[in-house]
């Protein structure tokens, strides 16, 4: 009995151990401050400070993580936020120690606003109560781009509050998604809104907008509060409402990738006067497909050029190298170089081809009696190749095939000798031409 007690008291002892771990385990965050976001259009050293972020995710874990707070740091600059989704605490934003490549993370005053967006605009309409907006409100922005992910949450602070609750926060987990041509494409984003917020329940819209080089244009919009696509400019975009409504699950569906599709995309989620936004780098990535003309190649003799072209179709990004390798009867593989390779052209479909001309001397090259001649393409996509039988007849040092090929040749030209003189010793032609006739 006694023993039990004691197993009993043990594990309790653990599991207390194990939760006052998880629930303390969030690494603290460090983050820029960042006080005139914009304006100027840069920002300076001077007004950006460093900011520790201490995460909890329950309201009641805050004392003791404060007795934690450097005493040296600025007490303006210590955050303690309480995060129900543990959104910021993820094991995979620890930081290891001693890993030399910090998350970048920023954080920057944020002032509720209503939006006039056509599919943003009626979350506002209704009154909400003013006095949940006067607050003390922050937005960070936090990427890790080893660990694939970004997050953009907003905080408030009740007036003369020190603590800050995370209200709502969107996160993605593809920083850089690559795909093939054609396939199915999906850019993750999705949103947490703290249910206990006033804000949470009156609705929410999600925008997909698309950047590429300074050029912007809208993918789609959704209403959520009307459940209804408010706009879609991009055939093929599309959002899975179910998981949108159930797990704020926003990533957005392209149905068939396409070159035009490589860029980036920002995935906002508007709430009644919130906003937040991650972005997310798309890149189509498709492999060139290689081919050889002339194909067979034409039989060569010692001291002929042969040209031989190759010709790499489909591939996107414009990033190919070409090159050319020969693999002789002995197995051995050695490179014969680039070639000329030719300027690209695009197709109608955004995919580049590009082609490169081999001129092949066989006295120069030591090809021997022939062997395989191989296109290869290196291509972030993958690396292709495209192979031709090359065959040198008439080798100083001829095979058994050859051998006997050559006395096959002289006997059938002996016997043609043969019949053509007998044919003449014994008649003429048009005498011969009749016997034959005569046989048949
Ligand atoms: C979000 O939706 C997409 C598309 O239906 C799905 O593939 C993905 O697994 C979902 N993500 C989560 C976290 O549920």
């Amino acid at each position: 009995m006694t023993e039990f007690s004691t197993i009993y008291k043990l594990s309790l002892v653990a599991v207390f151990c194990l939760v006052q771990a998880c629930s303390s385990s969030c690494p603290v965050l460090e983050c820029w401050f960042v006080h005139e976001k914009g304006r100027g259009g840069l920002t300076s050293g001077g007004n950006q400070e460093k900011t520790l972020l201490y995460i909890s995710t329950d309201e009641h874990g805050h004392p003791a993580e404060s007795q934690r707070a450097p005493s040296d740091a600025n007490p303006d600059r210590v955050f303690f936020i309480t995060d129900p989704a543990g959104t910021l605490c993820q094991p995979p934003l620890n930081r290891p120690s001693g890993s030399a490549k910090k998350p970048q993370c920023e954080i920057n005053p944020f002032l509720p606003h209503p939006s006039d967006l056509k599919w943003v605009a009626a979350l506002t309409e209704s009154t909400l109560s003013p006095l949940y907006l006067q607050a003390d409100w922050f937005t960070t922005s936090h990427q890790d781009s080893k660990q694939q992910r970004t997050i953009s949450s907003i905080m408030r602070a009740p007036p003369g509050a020190k603590e800050h609750n995370v209200i709502l926060s969107v996160t993605s987990t593809t920083i850089d998604v690559q795909a093939r041509l054609g396939e199915p494409v999906q850019l993750d984003c999705s949103f947490w809104v703290d249910p206990s917020s006033p804000l949470s329940g009156s609705g929410f819209a999600v925008e997909w907008r698309y950047q590429f080089r300074g050029d912007g244009r809208l993918v789609l919009a959704y209403d959520g509060k009307m459940d209804r696509v408010a706009d879609i400019q991009e055939e093929g975009a599309t959002l899975d409402f179910e998981g949108l409504h159930e797990k704020g699950n926003a990533s957005l569906i392209l149905q068939e990738a396409k070159v035009r599709h490589s860029g980036m995309y920002i995935c906002t989620v508007y709430l009644p006067y919130l906003v937040a936004q991650v972005a997310v780098e798309l890149e189509i990535v498709e492999p060139p497909t290689l081919s050889i003309y002339p194909s067979p190649l034409p039989l060569t003799v010692p001291g002929q050029t042969l040209i031989v072209q190759c010709e790499a179709s489909g591939f996107a990004p414009l990033s190919l190298e070409l090159s050319w390798e020969f693999k002789g009867t002995d197995g051995k593989s050695r490179p014969l170089g680039s070639g000329s390779v030719t300027g690209h052209r695009q197709a109608w479909d955004g995919t580049f081809s590009q082609s490169t001309r081999l001129e092949l001397d066989t006295t120069n090259l030591d090809l021997g009696r022939g062997g395989e001649v191989t296109c290869v393409g290196v291509h972030p996509g993958g690396t292709r190749r495209a192979s031709v039988t090359l065959n040198v007849i008439g080798f100083s040092t001829p095979s058994v095939e050859d051998s006997m090929a050559m006395v096959g040749v002289a006997l059938v030209l002996y016997g043609l000798i043969k019949l053509v003189s007998w044919t003449f010793t014994s008649s003429g032609p048009d005498e011969a031409d009749e016997q034959h006739k005569k046989k048949n």
